[in-house]
C-alpha cells in the first residue's frame, strides 16, 4: 500500500515570513494540515476574496472544507485565546467540530503563566527578550519540568489541577513580589476550557499516523522561525519550542522517515521583532522604508519589526538544520522601489570572515554584496514570464549560493499573488 508523507512548511528566518499566506495556498493539496510547535505568540496572515484572518492557534487549513486541521502535542494553548479565535472563525462560517482536532497532549496555557512571562520579562530589564507575552516560555517551562497541564486534564477532575498548578505559580509570583490581577482573564479563560470540551480532543498522534498509511498528504505548519528555535536559534533570545524540522517529528509524532518536501520559507529581506542579535539590522531611512512598505508591524502585539537586507549566512544555516528541499520567497513586491538591493554574503568581525552561523551573533557585522534592484511594480504579476530580468537575477543570485531552487515567489498579500515556477 503506497504510503502518505508529511512535506513541512518551516519558518527559516525570525518569524512572520508569510506561513499563513503559503500554507492556505497550499491547502487544497493536502488532507491534514498540523501545526506542532507554539501557540498564540504565532500570528498568521490569510487574505482572500476581500477577507483578512489572522491565526494564532488554529492551522491555516482551517478554510478548505475537506481538510482536518490538527493542533498537535508539542503545541501550547491558551482557551481563552483560542476561544476567542475559534468564535471569529464560526461567526465567518467556519466551524471548528469534525473539522479541527485538538492533541490531547498538547499543553495548556494558564492566565497564571502569562503573569509570570510578564513578571520574568520585568525582571529581565534591559536584557528581556520582548516576548510576546503569551505565556510561551513559562507553559513551556512547566511542560520541561513535568509539572505542566494537557489538554487531556481538562476531561477529568480539572478544577484541583488547575488550582494546584496555580497556586504553585502564585507562590513563584509572591515570591518576585510581582503584582498581577488575573479575575477577569480567568472567567473567559474557564469558558474557553469548557468551549474546548465540546471539541475533539483526540490522540492526533495516532491519528496522523493512521492517515499516513491510508496513503493521505498532510502538511506541518510551522510558527516561527528557525531562528528562534529553542536549540538553533539565537539562544536566549528565541522562543521555547522546536520549531525545525526536528520539531514536526517531536511535535506530531511522526518518524523522520515520514517527511518529504521541506518548504523553507523567507521574505526577500529580514526581520525581527522582539530583542536579539540581527546583524543586517538597518537603523536608517532604508529600514523605515521597507518597514513601511511591507507594513512590518507585528500581528500579534502591533510592535514595529525591525528590518535589514537578506541574510544568506543565517538562510544557509537554517536551510541546512532544516533539510530545506525548496525555498519560497515572499513579499518581493516590497523591494520594488529600491535600485540596488544588499545581500548579506558572510559575517565579519575584525579579522575574522565567515559564512558559518556563530554561536554567538553578537559583534559580527554584515559582509554585503550590492545586487541590482528591479525598480518595477511586481504586484500584479501573476506568472514568472512577466519577471523582470533583475529580479530574475536576484533569485538565481540566492539560489546559486543556497544551491537549493526557489520554487515560489510572493508578490503580494493576497493568495492569487503567488507565482509557482516551473
Ligand atoms: P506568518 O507569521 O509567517 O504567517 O506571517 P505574518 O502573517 O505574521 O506576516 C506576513 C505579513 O506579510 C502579513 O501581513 C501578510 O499579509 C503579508 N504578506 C504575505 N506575503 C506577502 C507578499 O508577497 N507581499 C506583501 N506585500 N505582503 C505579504
Ligand atoms: P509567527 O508564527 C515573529 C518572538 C518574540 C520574541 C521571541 C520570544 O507569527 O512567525 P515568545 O512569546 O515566543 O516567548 O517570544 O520570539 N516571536 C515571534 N516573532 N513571529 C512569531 O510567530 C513569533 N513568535 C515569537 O517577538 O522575540
Ligand atoms: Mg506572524
Amino acid at each position: 500500500m503506497k504510503q502518505g508523507k508529511i512535506d513541512a512548511l518551516l519558518g527559516i528566518v525570525f518569524g512572520d515570513e508569510g506561513k499563513g499566506k503559503v500554507v492556505d495556498y497550499f491547502t487544497p493539496q493536502y488532507d491534514v494540515v498540523a501545526r506542532f510547535a507554539g501557540g498564540p505568540n504565532a500570528g498568521h496572515t490569510i487574505i482572500f476574496d476581500g477577507k483578512k484572518f489572522v491565526l494564532r492557534s488554529i492551522p491555516s487549513g482551517i478554510f478548505n472544507d475537506g481538510t482536518l486541521n490538527i493542533i498537535g502535542n508539542g503545541c501550547v494553548i491558551a482557551p481563552d485565546l483560542f476561544y476567542l479565535e475559534a468564535k471569529e472563525l464560526e461567526n465567518a462560517g467556519y466551524k471548528m467540530k469534525g473539522r479541527l482536532h485538538i492533541s490531547k497532549r498538547a499543553h495548556l496555557i494558564l492566565p497564571t503563566h502569562r503573569a509570570l512571562d510578564r513578571a520574568y520579562e520585568t525582571l529581565k530589564g534591559k536584557n528581556k527578550i520582548g516576548t510576546t507575552g503569551k505565556g510561551i516560555g513559562p507553559a513551556y517551562s512547566d511542560k520541561a519540568a513535568r509539572t505542566g497541564l494537557r489538554v487531556g486534564d481538562i476531561l477529568d477532575n480539572f478544577e484541583e489541577k488547575y488550582n494546584a498548578l496555580k497556586a504553585r505559580h502564585t507562590r513563584i509570583l509572591d515570591d518576585l513580589n510581582y503584582k498581577y490581577d488575573i479575575a477577569e482573564e480567568e472567567k473567559t479563560w474557564l469558558e474557553g476550557v469548557a468551549y474546548m470540551r465540546t471539541l475533539d480532543l483526540t490522540d492526533t498522534e495516532i491519528e496522523i499516523n493512521r492517515y499516513l498509511n491510508e496513503g493521505k498528504k498532510v502538511l506541518a505548519e510551522g510558527a516561527q522561525g528557525s531562528l528562534l528555535d529553542i536549540d538553533h536559534g539565537t539562544y536566549p533570545m528565541v522562543s521555547s519550542s522546536s520549531t525545525t524540522c526536528g520539531g514536526v517529528c517531536t511535535g506530531l509524532g511522526v518518524a523522520p522517515n515520514r517527511i518529504d518536501q521541506v518548504f523553507g520559507i523567507f521574505k526577500a529581506y529580514s526581520t525581527r521583532v522582539g530583542s536579539g542579535p540581527f546583524p543586517v539590522e538597518l537603523f536608517d531611512e532604508t529600514g523605515d522604508k521597507i518597514r513601511e512598505i511591507g507594513h512590518e508591524f507585528g500581528a500579534v502585539t502591533g510592535r514595529n519589526r525591525r528590518c535589514g537586507w537578506l541574510d544568506l549566512v543565517a538562510l544557509k544555516y537554517a536551510a541546512v538544520v532544516n533539510g530545506v528541499t525548496q525555498l519560497i520567497m515572499m513579499k518581493s513586491d516590497v523591494l520594488d522601489i529600491f535600485p540596488t538591493l544588499k545581500v548579506c554574503v558572510a559575517y565579519k568581525k575584525g579579522n575574522e570572515t565567515t559564512q558559518d552561523m556563530p554561536y554567538d551573533l553578537n559583534g559580527w557585522e554584515p559582509v554585503y554584496e550590492d545586487v541590482k534592484g528591479w525598480n518595477c511594480d511586481l504586484t500584479n504579476m501573476r506568472s514568472e514570464k512577466e519577471f523582470p530580468q533583475e529580479l530574475s537575477d536576484y533569485i538565481a543570485y540566492i539560489e546559486q549560493y543556497m544551491g537549493i531552487p526557489i520554487t515560489i515567489v510572493s508578490v503580494g498579500p493576497d493568495r492569487t499573488a503567488t507565482i509557482v515556477r516551473n
